[in-house]
């Protein structure tokens, strides 16, 4: 099964990294497609906890080639950081590939992501500050900065002169900030080149040629389907594709060589940030799954809304991606429950509506029409066959797999490494 592409399937935070790091020991190869630091994914290893940001988390894998692949934005400092942090605490990083396609996210993404978000006022996506959006932007606009650009100090100083110009315009003509010197942005990006330069490749290259000698390479996506920029809740999404047709566009690498596609799917729903949540519970249920679930975010530490399962997303879900197999994670954290309320389809207007709806208006102001399923009360935290779980635990696992469009073949009791029921083998 040399080609796999694991995403999320809902809001983000599903445990990607987890499901990522699960499969570490049997894939050479963890690729990052899209995003950048915005991602947040926190992997637990017996009583050590890493919380990881930029790079992938296949990066924890003694054996495994961490990849940076084209579509994504690096924030070069931020990536020196976490790899100092790394190495810090032991891990080996030195196989790390970075593509020389990918494009840099500079201090001028950040200030204008923050004064973007503060102008919307009330509208605002509530973005994660990283300069995500303004760096997607600058790619799509043709005035981007790639990595393989510093290597060339008269391009690279060109090619900033030619950002800042219409920046510096919209900066202090619009947003009363000071400018953005050309020597400063160029300045800094320099003193990234030597340590840079032994990590930049052609990814797409090293990947299909690792494809060609039969390893296994596993595309990690950041993000998740509903925060996609083409298939999600639009403005309420990130700049990049999260979905699986991301991992081909993004690392250079063609759709016909993708064996299976793995959706990470939560129990219940989260979101961070603004936009239409069907299923969100604005209550004690709602704090309740937050405590439980510990839901604040890895990266900005905001508290996550949370809500119920939500089948007609996790449809959505299998249809955009082509989900082969599901991780459903946090099934330990509706332990206790009485019942399960799963929302089944929507009310929209007074209609049943079975399916995620074509206008985000219709979606903004759908009713859940929930089914409830029987709760447990037995600790599964232990449960390491599906026989293992009690009898209502393993009855809510089918009854969202009949709803939800694809088999469920690994599912997370916990948060560490091998709290986990495996079904069906992710890589067979
Ligand atoms: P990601 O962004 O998709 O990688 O997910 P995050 O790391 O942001 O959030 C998922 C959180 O859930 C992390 O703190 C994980 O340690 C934790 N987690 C993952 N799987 C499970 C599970 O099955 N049970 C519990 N209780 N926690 C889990
Ligand atoms: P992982 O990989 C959850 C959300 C932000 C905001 C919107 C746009 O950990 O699942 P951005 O900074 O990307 O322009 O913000 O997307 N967002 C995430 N939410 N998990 C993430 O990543 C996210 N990355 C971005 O909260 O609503
Ligand atoms: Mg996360």
């Amino acid at each position: 099964m040399p080609a796999i592409v694991l995403i999320g399937a809902q809001w983000g935070d599903e445990g990607k990294g987890k499901a990522t790091d699960l499969l570490g020991d049997r894939v050479d190869y963890v690729v990052k497609f899209n995003g950048g630091n915005n991602a947040g994914h926190t992997v637990v290893i017996g009583d050590k906890k890493y919380a990881l940001h930029l790079l992938p988390s296949g990066i924890l894998s003694p054996g495994v080639t961490p990849v940076i692949a084209n579509g994504v934005v690096v924030d070069i400092e931020v990536l020196f950081q976490e790899l100092d942090a790394l190495i810090a605490r032991g891990v080996d990083v030195s196989r790390l590939k970075v593509s020389a396609n990918a494009h840099v996210i500079t201090h001028y993404h950040r200030t204008v992501d923050k004064v973007t978000e503060r102008f919307l006022g009330k509208r605002q996506i509530g973005t994660t500050g990283r300069g995500i959006g303004p760096a997607y932007a600058d790619k799509i606009n043709r005035v981007g900065i790639r990595i393989q650009d510093i290597f060339d100090e008269g391009i690279l100083r060109q090619k900033v002169e030619g950002a800042l110009d219409q920046k510096n315009h919209l900066l202090v003509k619009i947003y009363n900030r000071r400018a953005i010197l050309v020597d400063e942005i160029v300045d800094e990006l320099l003193s990234y080149a030597d340590r840079l330069r032994p990590m930049v490749a052609d990814t797409s290259l090293v990947l299909n040629q690792a494809l060609d000698a039969g390893d296994t390479v596993l595309f990690e996506g950041g993000q998740a389907t509903m925060l996609d920029i083409d298939h999600g809740t639009y403005p309420f999404v990130t700049s990049s594709n999260a979905t699986s047709g991301g991992a081909s566009t993004g690392s250079g690498v063609a759709p016909n060589r993708i064996d299976r596609v793995i959706a990470v799917v939560k129990a219940y729903t989260t979101r961070v940030g603004a936009g239409p949540f069907p299923t969100e519970l604005n209550d004690a249920s709602g704090e309740w799954l937050r405590a439980r679930g510990f839901e604040f975010g890895t990266t900005t530490g905001r508290p996550r809304r949370t809500g119920w399962y939500d089948a007609p997303i996790a449809r959505y879900t299998a249809r955009i991606n082509g989900v082969t197999d599901f991780v459903l994670t946090k099934l330990d954290v509706l332990t206790g429950l009485e019942t399960i309320p799963v929302c089944v389809a929507y009310d929209v207007d007074g209609e049943r509506v079975d399916e995620v709806p074509v206008s985000q208006s219709d979606f903004h102001h759908a009713t859940p029409i929930y089914e409830e399923l029987p709760g447990w009360d037995e600790d599964i935290t232990g449960a390491r066959t599906f026989d293992d779980l009690p009898k209502a635990a393993q009855d809510y696992v089918l009854a969202i797999e009949k709803m939800s469009g694809a088999r469920i073949s690994v599912i997370g009791v916990g948060p560490g490494r091998d709290e986990v029921v495996v079904r069906h083998s992710l890589t067979d």
